[in-house]
């Protein structure tokens, strides 16, 4: 059982096909949650142009200040393998001192690729998922998400654990 505060900000982190938008829709209600495609939808009409990134990001960061200023709990849908994407939201965090909670979904690569592989829309080619993947086994390797300011910090490995996740506020 994960006990979120109430204000908090959930951070997602895995590689694209870990499952992340579909525990999101499982856990929060979907108001709650500020996902990377739909900004990239937003700010260049298609949820996979990856040339929009910085323009989506931005928006969804101003996003993320309004509602921390708010007080509403908010979840981020990126995969957030790096330790500068997941610094530049623990920062609007702390900013609102608001704490910041992350789940990190470490799932085994090949089931992650075949995931991936197996979408009927947005396939995210296989080589951007390999980097992801190495991205994310960089920074557990290092423990970077230690110091990154998480309150609490909610790793599961397997499509099980994902599955088994429950939250309480
Ligand atoms: N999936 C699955 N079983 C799960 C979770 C996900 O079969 N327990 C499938 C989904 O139906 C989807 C794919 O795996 O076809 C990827 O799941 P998704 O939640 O979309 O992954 P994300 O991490 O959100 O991927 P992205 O970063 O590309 O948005
Ligand atoms: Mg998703």
């Amino acid at each position: 059982m994960l006990e979120l505060p109430d204000p908090c900000l959930v951070v997602l982190v895995g590689a694209a096909g870990s499952g992340k938008s579909t525990l999101a829709a499982r856990l929060f209600a979907a108001d709650e949650v500020l996902s990377s495609d739909a900004y990239r939808g937003i700010v260049a009409g298609d949820a996979s142009d990856q040339s929009a990134t910085l323009a989506a990001f931005r928006r969804l960061h101003a996003d993320l200040h309004r509602r921390l200023a708010e007080r509403r709990t908010t979840v981020v849908d990126a995969t957030n393998v790096t330790a500068f994407a997941r610094r530049s939201l623990t920062r609007i965090a702390a900013r609102h001192g608001v704490a910041a909670v992350a789940i990190v979904l470490d799932l085994d690569p090949a089931l992650v690729q075949a995931r991936n592989a197996a979408r009927q829309a947005r396939i995210v080619p296989t080589p951007a998922v390999a980097r992801q993947l190495a991205d994310l086994a960089r920074s557990l390797r290092r423990a970077e998400l230690d110091d990154e300011g998480f309150e609490t910090i909610h790793r599961v490995a397997t499509a099980a654990e994902v599955d088994a996740i429950r939250i309480v506020r």
